[in-house]
């Protein structure tokens, strides 16, 4: 079965064609990073502008590098939140256009159940149940899955999501966005604990928080410091980050009793993170699943492959699906 999937949540226009929801056959990712960065974020004004003049030759290409026509494809699945609004707007309007057109079937995806079955787009696969941690510019969260379409929220944060407070700290320390590859580069070079940031733990909960450790951020630089100590604060900020991370996960896997973990979303693609957590996971004599990096940012082949499943069950949409910027799993 291939199916076309379209994501234009956030600042990428991204369309791609799987199979049966496991085989990327092509995956075609238009970033804007360019027209961001010098604002040090995302401008949704900007975002939405250029997704309309992306969207078009975007999915093109993936339909063609796919060497399939629209003919060929079982149905067509597009994110319709959560994510910005204008942003979701463009890719809701052009699948629903795409779907009258060709008679193909419509199929709705959360992007965050899209972060969790980019853990099935690569060999090997986990099996169920298993606890998913998903982080992302946009959200850090805690799920137990016990099958397809079948999620328990274990945690979420309660403010910041991980990969925001990375952008707001690389923004602080004038690195640009976006903050998570700048940050992870700069900290390889620099002392984890050189300086003691604090750790939210949140006992007893499995939320998270990382306003706090953004505003120490911005403290200590009020403090005065030299430029040299940049990649010192890069890696104890990191480490903050981590530590909570790898706590979390830690007390989920123990609470559920599930010795299986997906890690997933933007922050995944961070090469501490990926490492501690492979520690941890050895530790703990857990299964690990992170996709490779290319597929824990946002893209499309995630969401065709949560659409698959969708498809599969019957669970198509009208052409009255509207996007939806706060939509929970
Ligand atoms: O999943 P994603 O592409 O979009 C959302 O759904 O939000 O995640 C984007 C986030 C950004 O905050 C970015 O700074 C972060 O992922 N990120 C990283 C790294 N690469 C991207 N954070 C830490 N280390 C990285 N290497
Ligand atoms: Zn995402």
């Amino acid at each position: 079965m291939l199916i076309l999937g379209i994501d234009t949540s956030c600042d990428d226009t991204s369309a791609s064609v799987t199979e049966d929801g496991a085989n990327i056959i092509s995956n075609v990712i238009s970033g804007q990073t360019l027209i961001h960065e010098k604002y040090g974020g995302i401008v949704p004004e900007l975002a939405s502008r250029r997704h309309i003049e992306k969207i078009w030759p975007v999915v093109s290409e993936a339909i063609d590098a796919a060497g399939a026509g629209y003919r060929d494809l079982s149905g067509i699945a597009v994110c319709n939140g959560p994510g910005l609004i204008g942003s979701l707007l463009i890719g809701c309007s052009f699948a629903k256009a795409l779907c009258y057109s060709t008679g193909k079937p419509l199929v709705a995806v959360n992007h965050l159940e899209g972060h969790i079955y980019s853990s099935f787009l690569e060999e090997p696969r986990p099996d169920f149940p298993f606890i998913a941690l998903i982080v992302s510019g946009g959200h850090t969260c805690l799920y137990r899955v016990d099958g397809f379409g079948q999620y328990k929220e274990l945690g979420r944060t309660r403010d910041d999501a991980a990969g925001e407070a990375y952008d707001k700290v690389s923004k602080l320390l004038g690195l640009g966005y976006p903050g998570g590859p700048a940050i992870d580069k700069l900290a390889q070079n620099g002392d984890p604990k050189a300086i003691d940031f604090p750790r939210a733990y949140l006992p007893e909960s499995l939320d998270f928080s990382f306003s706090g450790l953004k505003t120490a951020v911005l403290n200590f630089l009020k403090s005065g410091i030299g430029p040299e100590l940049i990649s010192n604060i890069s890696a104890s900020f990191q480490a903050a980050v981590i530590d909570v991370l790898i706590r979390k996960t830690e007390w989920a896997i123990k609470k559920e009793r599930i010795k299986r973990i997906t890690l997933s979303g933007g922050v995944a693609a961070n090469s501490e993170l990926r490492r501690r957590m492979k520690k941890m996971a050895e530790e703990r004599e857990a299964e690990l699943f992170i996709p490779s990096v290319g597929l824990c940012t946002d893209n499309a082949a995630m969401i065709a492959a949560a659409g698959y499943h969708h498809l599969k069950a019957g669970n198509t949409a009208g052409f009255d699906l509207n996007p939806v910027a706060y939509l929970p799993l």
